[in-house]
């Protein structure tokens, strides 16, 4: 399974990327928001310096909602950098832009993917990817993990090349639970990526090695 970084802030990424882990970064417009990016050319900017950290592919989202817009962005996000991935929100012409990048070679990501039938049209279109976003669908009460599992077997069923990417991954157990459903990609914030390195017996376990070795060698 791949792990990208869902996060905007060039620390971080710099951070997962030294862990030598990071396969790639997932940005959106309120990420970007978050670290103070606005006005074209720094969101421009701040996309080509992300590409420069990591050596994945980088989402970077469209803000248009119709389609020759979508188009005319999309191009011009796509031209910024080949680790460009062009972010498309699953509406109307949204998909008609993923079979016109598609039929270009530009590869995209379907953002807000909130049922298999969206992730399906996404994924007939020519999506490169899908994001269905888990730990939204948990917040109402509903089973985020269900999504990629139903996802995953639609794929599969089909032989559809779209690679399920699960999206809102808050905690580690989202990942080892994506893990398990078959994800391709799970995206996540730092926090929950390094929490997979966690456990108190790991701790308590070299603690106790580290004392006997002194122990043993005279250094207590
Ligand atoms: C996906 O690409 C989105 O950027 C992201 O995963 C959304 O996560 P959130 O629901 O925690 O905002």
């Amino acid at each position: 399974m791949k792990f990208f970084i869902d996060t905007a802030n060039l620390q971080q990424i710099r951070e997962a990327h030294d862990l030598g882990i990071l396969d790639g970064v997932t940005t959106n417009p309120s990420l970007m928001a978050k670290e103070g990016i606005s006005g074209k050319q720094n969101v421009l900017n701040h996309y080509k310096a992300i590409c420069e950290i990591t050596d994945g592919d980088v989402s970077a989202e469209v803000i248009s909602t119709n389609y020759e817009e979508m188009l005319a962005e999309g191009m011009e996000l796509a031209l910024l950098h080949e680790k460009i991935v062009v972010k498309v929100p699953i509406i109307k012409d949204g998909i008609k832009a993923i079979k016109a990048f598609a039929t270009k070679g530009i590869r995209t990501n379907c953002t807000l993917i909130f049922s298999p039938g969206q992730a399906l049209l996404a994924a007939k279109a020519g999506a490169t990817y899908v994001s269905p976003f888990i730990g939204r669908l948990d917040d109402v009460s509903t089973d985020g993990l269900m999504l990629i599992e139903d996802i995953r077997t639609i794929f599969d069923n089909y032989g559809y090349p779209t690679q399920v990417l699960a999206a809102s991954a808050r905690h580690a157990m989202h990942i080892i639970n994506c893990a398990k459903a078959g994800a391709d990609v799970v995206t996540a914030p730092l926090v929950a990526i390094t929490a997979l390195l966690k456990h108190p017996l790991t701790d308590n376990g070299l603690a106790q090695f580290l004392a006997d070795h002194a122990q043993a060698t005279g250094k207590s």
